[in-house]
């Protein structure tokens, strides 16, 4: 009845057939994108790392409501360093790169926040001399 050679090529099969979806995306997935982090060697964010990853698009919606709504430009502290809320005036100060931050995970993740149709990244203030 048992057949010695059936039954390890049968396991061999049987085990790549379970682990298919491991392999399977460890070979096709694209490299998990990686943010390049402030140039100018800020340690800390303005909540943890793995808040912000979750949660910025949420934040920075609040922040637009405080700002414009209810006048609320709270400032937020960083590692003793002061922030305005702000897209420009908070998020970019840090991170300054928004090409190689911000769309790093954004082309990734195949979303295109329309914010800077209005909001300069911080490449082109400088290029405009302005702060917003
Ligand atoms: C149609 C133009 C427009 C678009 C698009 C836009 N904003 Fe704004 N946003 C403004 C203007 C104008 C202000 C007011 C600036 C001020 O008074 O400080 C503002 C203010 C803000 C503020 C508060 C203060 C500041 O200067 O940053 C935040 C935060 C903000 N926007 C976030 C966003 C985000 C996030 C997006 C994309 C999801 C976005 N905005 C898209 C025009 C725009
Ligand atoms: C004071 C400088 C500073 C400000 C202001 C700041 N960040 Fe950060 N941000 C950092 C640093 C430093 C890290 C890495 C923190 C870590 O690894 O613990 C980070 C991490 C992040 C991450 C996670 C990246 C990853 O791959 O883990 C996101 C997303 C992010 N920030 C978005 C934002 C947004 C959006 C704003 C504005 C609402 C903002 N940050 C404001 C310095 C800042
Ligand atoms: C660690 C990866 C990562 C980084 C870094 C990051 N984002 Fe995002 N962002 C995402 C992902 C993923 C989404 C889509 C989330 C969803 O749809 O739930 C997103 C969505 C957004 C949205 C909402 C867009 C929409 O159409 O709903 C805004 C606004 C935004 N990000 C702003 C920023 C800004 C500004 C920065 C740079 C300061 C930044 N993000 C950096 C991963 C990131």
């Amino acid at each position: 009845m048992y057949n010695k050679g059936t039954i390890i090529p049968g396991l061999i099969i049987f085990v790549l057939f379970v682990t298919f979806p491991i392999w399977f995306n460890g070979l096709s997935a694209a490299p998990a994108p990686k943010p390049e982090m402030p140039p100018g060697g800020e340690k800390k964010c303005v909540e943890s790392a793995e808040y912000m990853r979750a949660n910025h698009m949420q934040m920075l919606n609040d922040w637009r409501d405080n700002v414009l709504r209810d006048d609320n430009r709270t400032v937020v502290e960083v590692e003793g360093k002061k922030y305005r809320k702000g897209l420009q005036q908070a998020c970019m100060q840090c991170h300054t790169n928004k090409e190689k931050f911000c769309d790093n995970c954004h082309t990734y993740a195949a979303v295109n926040p329309y914010c800077w149709d209005c909001h300069l990244t911080p490449k082109e203030a400088a290029s405009k001399g302005g702060t917003r």
